[in-house]
């Protein structure tokens, strides 16, 4: 274990994993362990470790232009905008890039209360939007948990999940936007599902309220779609992502439909860092990894090879998309995770104490299912 560092804020929960480097799609410990990383720093590392392709633009943006702010026009920038919204193709062709998830929620709720002139957000019960005022404000059980503001910036309701009639009722002329993370991480990969989403963005529409999608976690190909709008048929009117959009260098972007982009002027939005080259260079690759590397269907192939061999041992069922994936378990899921963390298999927990989280890198291969469905089946039920 490393020493304990007193000058960092004693903030996180830590696992007992001393991580030195990471190659592909495994960690390696101080003490020579090597451990199948299923779970990708909180759904980070998309495309794994030392990924050539990505190291070498990385490298190639960080000699060519280091920095400039969004005073600089750059190319780079442009192009990372268009790759990122052809990729969406969910008609949400205006993109600002902001530097992590919760930024881009923040801004998000932001425009949808200034555009529409009321007060009112509705989120979805088991939500996690990010720790700022706004972001956390729609986060469920925030306020209880670590909120700290004194008050919320604007009226928050919580929908019930799968209620279809208390949509009808919550979501009025005086709702300026409903925010919903369509495959729910925190909570434990849970798929809202598209009957749900599709009264939500008919509702939306009726009510003229504006529908944010935060795809911070279930984005960027992680359910084997680029986002889990395009897999349920949704069109937001705004979407948020993050984490996987830079496959580890830190970034973040917010999308917006013509509509919503109608209403922007110069000065209503900004940022310093948000949109630099390194980041914007890092997202054209990544999406350009996904594309040309097929990782869009290995996600999905391999998300079914979980369902269909992973339910065994502690394993009841399985729940969520692609990668962004649930395994239900018997027993409490923090010793599931620590059990597999022991036989070197890295998951994640979530909100549900019986759910493990995979998160996986992209680039993983049958074997490593193979070998989480072995572990899996040697853990007592
Ligand atoms: C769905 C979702 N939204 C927003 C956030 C916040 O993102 P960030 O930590 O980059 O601010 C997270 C982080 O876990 C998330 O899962």
């Amino acid at each position: 274990m490393p020493t304990p560092d007193t000058h960092l804020a004693p903030v996180y929960a830590q696992w007992p994993l001393d991580v030195v480097d990471a190659e592909g799609v495994h960690l390696r410990t101080r003490d020579g362990r090597r451990i199948l990383d299923l779970y990708g720093g909180h759904a980070v590392a998309a495309l794994g470790y030392s990924h050539p392709r990505w190291q070498a633009a990385l490298e190639q943006q960080a000699r060519t232009l280091l920095f400039q702010s969004n005073a600089v026009p750059l190319e780079v920038r442009a192009r990372a905008a268009t790759r990122l919204a052809q990729f969406a193709g969910l008609g949400l062709d205006t993109v600002f890039f902001v530097n992590s998830g919760a930024e881009a929620n923040e801004n998000a709720l932001k425009l949808a209360l200034r555009i529409t002139g009321r007060r009112k957000v509705v989120a979805i019960e088991g939500s996690f939007h990010g720790r700022t005022a706004a972001a956390g404000a729609v986060t469920w059980g925030a306020a209880q948990k670590w909120y700290g503001f004194p008050q919320a910036p604007f009226d928050v309701e919580f929908l019930p999940r799968g209620d279809l009639a208390a949509i009808e009722r919550m979501v009025g002329t005086d709702t300026a936007a409903v925010i919903a993370e369509p495959v729910q991480g925190v909570a434990g990969a849970v798929d809202l599902g598209q009957p749900y989403l599709a009264a939500l963005r008919a509702r939306c529409s009726e009510t003229c309220a504006l529908l944010i999608l935060d795809e911070v976690q279930s984005g960027m190909g992680r359910t084997g779609f680029p986002f889990a709008a395009n897999m349920h048929g949704i069109a937001p009117d705004m979407l948020t992502t993050a984490k996987a959009l830079g496959a580890g260098f830190p970034c973040a972007a917010l999308l917006l439909a013509d509509h919503v982009a109608a209403h922007l002027k110069t000065d209503d939005l900004g940022t310093t860092f948000g949109g630099g080259p390194l980041a914007c260079a890092m997202i054209e690759t990544v999406v350009d990894i996904i594309e040309s590397e097929g990782l869009l269907g290995n996600v999905r192939r391999l998300a079914q090879q979980i369902r269909e061999t992973c339910v065994v041992g502690p394993v009841v069922a399985t729940q969520g998309a692609g990668f962004l994936t649930g395994l239900r378990t018997r027993r409490p899921a923090k010793d599931v995770q620590r059990e597999l963390l022991e036989r070197d298999i890295l998951t994640g927990t979530s909100a549900d104490p019986n759910v493990v989280r995979i998160l996986a890198p992209y680039v993983l291969d049958e074997s490593h299912i193979v070998q989480l469905r072995d572990t899996l089946a040697s853990l007592p039920a």
